[in-house]
């Protein structure tokens, strides 16, 4: 038995649309092991799909598939902490988790490229999967089929502070929320502040991150799809918030702020309280930069096959 441990991502950071993400310490942790049928279950009471339907199960067959392998079925344990369907890269840790994890049941027959590249063609776009895999902050461009990325670790003290409403919104929704036509003066506002985003994080110009979250792409018609996200969005910077997003294609709102803002997310929580949304989560998070690892059950970790 192997064990997969891939973190939640949060994709676009304002303006980079399927362009940027970045990996976070909240992680789901999937067991995994040959077996003749199908046998999956969650360790945590989340729901999952205990059938061949199952994403990881998917990805891993898939994995087997691409590899000429025979696949008889496989055991599945999850455990998830990643909260579905908020934009925080949940469907992507499935996919990631069954590719890493297939990969390294078959001895690591494909390249940390191949399984960017295969993550990629599964999810349809590369910015949450391939952080997922790399941890860091990735820059990736889907050309065809191939992945052109590049992974900065960041080693700095600033805080994410998720936002997560007690509503799930689809990516697919939050797709065909977007006009088909976008305007060249538009599209100049995004790559500009795309640019600017990742060498300001790794610079510590944090003063220009505010700027460079500002997105004219996707977030205006998706804050129309999340309640209260202007509300929420106002008082993350009269706290003093370095930059807000919508991370993914929402409903989690992500602010970066301060690593020494110790107030900042019970300030925030008392502040939904009087919205009286109380069944909000609000979790504080640090980049993660190791991306998926995977360790044997008896904890002898196997870090060097990606
Ligand atoms: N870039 C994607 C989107 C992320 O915003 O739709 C969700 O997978």
């Amino acid at each position: 038995m192997i064990r997969i441990r891939v973190p939640a991502t949060s994709a676009n950071l304002g303006a980079g649309f399927d362009s940027l993400g970045l990996a976070v310490n909240l992680y789901n942790v999937i067991d995994m092991e040959e077996y003749d049928g199908v046998s999956i279950c969650s360790t945590d009471g989340t729901w999952v799909p205990t059938t061949k339907e199952n994403l990881i199960y998917q990805s891993a067959e898939r994995l087997f598939l691409e590899c000429g392998k025979p696949f008889s079925g496989l055991r599945i344990v999850q455990q998830n902490n990643i909260p579905m369907t908020r934009g925080l890269g949940s469907s992507s840790a499935c996919i990631v988790g069954g590719l890493v994890g297939a990969n390294t049941l078959l001895g690591n027959p494909l390249s940390l490229d191949d399984l960017v590249n295969l993550a990629s063609d599964i999810e349809g776009h590369p910015d949450n999967t391939t952080p997922a895999l790399l941890g860091g902050i990735v820059t990736a461009v889907l050309e065809g089929k191939r992945v052109y990325w590049v992974k900065q670790a960041v080693h700095n003290a600033l805080r994410l502070v998720a936002v997560i409403p007690d509503f799930k919104l689809s990516t697919e929704l939050a797709r065909k929320a977007l006009p088909e036509q976008v305007s060249h003066l538009d599209a100049r506002y995004n790559l500009s502040r795309a640019a600017l985003f990742s060498a300001s994080l790794l610079q510590g110009k944090y003063e220009n991150i505010r700027i460079a979250v500002e997105d004219k792409l996707h977030q205006p018609y998706r804050m129309k799809l999340i309640d209260h996200a202007d509300e929420v969005f106002s008082q993350a910077y009269a706290q003093n918030a370095y930059g807000v997003y919508i991370s993914g294609a929402g409903p989690t709102l992500m602010a970066i702020v301060d690593g020494a803002d110790d107030r900042f997310a019970p300030q925030l929580r008392e502040y939904l309280g009087t919205l009286s949304l109380d069944g909000w989560k609000i979790e504080e998070l640090v980049i993660d930069n190791d991306g998926t690892t995977v360790h044997n059950v008896e904890g002898t970790d196997n870090r060097e096959v990606l």
